[in-house]
C-alpha cells in the first residue's frame, strides 16, 4: 500500500514537472539576501483593508526621501504572483516598493471573494500612496506606479485621477476592459458580449434567490486535448510549481476565478480613455514583441501623451514577463524610475 501511494505520489510529480517550463530564469517566489521584506495592510478610501507586502534594503539610508513603489499582481493573482518578484528586484536597486492584493482577492478585504471592480482596484494603488506617504522615509513627491498584466490597466485608470502617482509602467498588460467586450483581437462579437451580459444577469438571479456563486474565466484547472495554447500558457504558471500559490481563505479550485455574476463589471472600464491627460508623467509599457497580448500595449502607447516608451522584450511571451528573470527587464524599470521619480 504504501509503495503503491509512493508510486502514485511519483507519478503525479514527474507528470507536474514535465507541465512547468522553467526556462530563462523562472523564479517567481525569489527572495533576495539584500531585501527585507515585511507584510502590511493599510486602509482603503472606502474602509477595506489592503494588504501588501513592503520591501527595501536591509542597509536602506535615506531618512526621508526614499523613491517607492507600489507594484500590482495580474488580474486572478495575487501579490505572491510575480508582484513581489518585481517588487524585491526593484527594492535591490534601492527603491522602496509595495506589492498590494488588489480588494477582492489574497489577503486583501472585500466581498465576495474573488469579486471584480475595477475602480476599487484603482483605488487600492491610491490607497498604497497614502501608506507610503506617511511612513516617514518615502518622499510624497517620488513614488511611482508599476502594473502587471490587468493591474497595467489599473494603475493606468488610477493615474488618471492621482496625480500622486508620477512614474507609470506596465509590463504585459491587458487592458481588461477591452478583453471583456472585444476578446483578444476583437474576436468576441456584440452577440457573444450580450450572451455574457445575460449569463451574468441570470446568475445575479441565482444568487439573489440564495443560490451558489459560480466562478468564470481565470486559468484552467486541468488541461484537456482542447486547451489552446494562451490557455497552456497561463496553466504553465498558475497550475504548476512554477507559480501556483493559494492564499488563505482560498482553495486551488477557485484561485485566478473571478466570479461570474460580477466579472461583467470590466465591460464598462475604460482605462485608455482620457490616458493622455497622464502626460507630462511618463508611462513606459513594456510587452513581450511573441506576447498575445501586445495590442493592449501598443493601443495603450498610440494613445499615451508624451513622454512614453513602448519596450519589446524580443522572444518573450505574455506569460515569460510574470517569472522569468532573465527576460524582465528590471534594468529598463531601474533606469526609467531611477530618472523619473528622481
Ligand atoms: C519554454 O519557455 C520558453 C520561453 O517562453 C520557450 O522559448 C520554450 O520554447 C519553452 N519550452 C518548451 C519545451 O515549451
Ligand atoms: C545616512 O546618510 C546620512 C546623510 O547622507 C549620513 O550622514 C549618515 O552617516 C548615513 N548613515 C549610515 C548608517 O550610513
Ligand atoms: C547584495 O548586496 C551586495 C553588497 O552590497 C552586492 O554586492 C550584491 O550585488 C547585492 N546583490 C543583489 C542581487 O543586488
Ligand atoms: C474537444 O472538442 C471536441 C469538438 O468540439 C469535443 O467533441 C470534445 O468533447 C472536446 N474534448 C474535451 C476533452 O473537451
Amino acid at each position: 500500500m504504501k509503495t503503491m501511494t509512493r508510486s502514485i505520489v511519483a507519478l503525479f510529480m514527474a507528470t507536474s514537472a514535465m507541465a512547468q517550463n522553467m526556462s530563462y530564469g523562472a523564479d517567481n517566489f525569489y527572495r533576495s539576501n539584500n531585501v527585507t521584506i515585511q507584510p502590511v495592510s493599510f486602509p482603503s478610501q472606502y474602509h477595506t483593508n489592503v494588504a501588501g507586502n513592503l520591501f527595501f534594503l536591509k542597509d536602506l539610508n535615506c531618512s526621508a526621501d526614499c523613491p517607492a513603489i507600489v507594484v500590482g499582481h495580474p488580474m486572478g493573482a495575487v501579490k505572491e504572483q510575480s508582484a513581489n518578484l518585481y517588487a524585491t528586484k526593484l527594492a535591490e536597486q534601492g527603491f522602496v516598493t509595495v506589492s498590494i492584493d488588489i480588494p477582492f482577492w489574497g489577503a486583501s478585504e472585500g466581498e465576495p471573494r474573488n469579486g471584480v471592480s475595477p475602480d476599487l482596484y484603482a483605488e487600492a494603488f491610491s490607497a498604497a500612496v497614502d501608506y507610503l506617504g506617511t511612513q516617514g522615509f518615502v518622499d510624497r513627491e517620488r513614488i511611482g506606479g508599476l502594473g502587471i498584466c490587468g493591474s497595467g490597466s489599473f494603475v493606468i485608470s488610477a493615474a488618471k485621477l492621482d496625480p500622486r502617482l508620477k512614474a507609470i509602467a506596465t509590463s504585459s498588460m491587458y487592458n481588461m476592459g477591452a478583453l471583456s467586450r472585444n476578446g483578444l483581437q476583437h474576436s468576441q462579437s456584440v452577440d457573444q458580449l450580450k450572451a455574457m451580459a445575460a449569463e451574468a444577469a441570470q446568475q445575479r438571479w441565482t444568487e439573489v434567490d440564495g443560490g451558489d456563486v459560480q466562478y468564470t474565466s481565470g486559468t484552467q484547472n486541468h488541461l484537456t486535448a482542447n486547451s489552446t495554447a494562451i490557455q497552456r500558457e497561463f496553466y504553465d504558471y498558475y497550475r504548476t510549481k512554477r507559480g501556483e500559490f493559494t492564499p488563505v481563505g482560498s482553495t486551488p479550485e477557485l484561485t485566478t476565478h473571478p466570479t461570474l455574476s460580477t466579472f461583467t463589471k470590466f465591460v464598462n472600464f475604460y482605462p485608455f480613455s482620457g490616458i493622455e491627460t497622464i502626460s507630462p508623467r511618463p508611462m513606459l509599457f513594456i510587452s513581450g514583441d511573441q506576447a498575445h497580448s501586445r495590442e493592449f500595449s501598443e493601443d495603450a502607447y498610440s494613445r499615451a501623451g508624451e513622454p512614453k516608451e513602448l519596450f519589446w522584450v524580443p522572444g518573450a511571451g505574455h506569460v515569460d514577463l510574470y517569472d522569468r528573470t532573465e527576460l524582465i527587464p528590471i534594468q529598463r524599470l531601474t533606469d526609467f524610475f531611477g530618472t523619473t521619480l528622481a
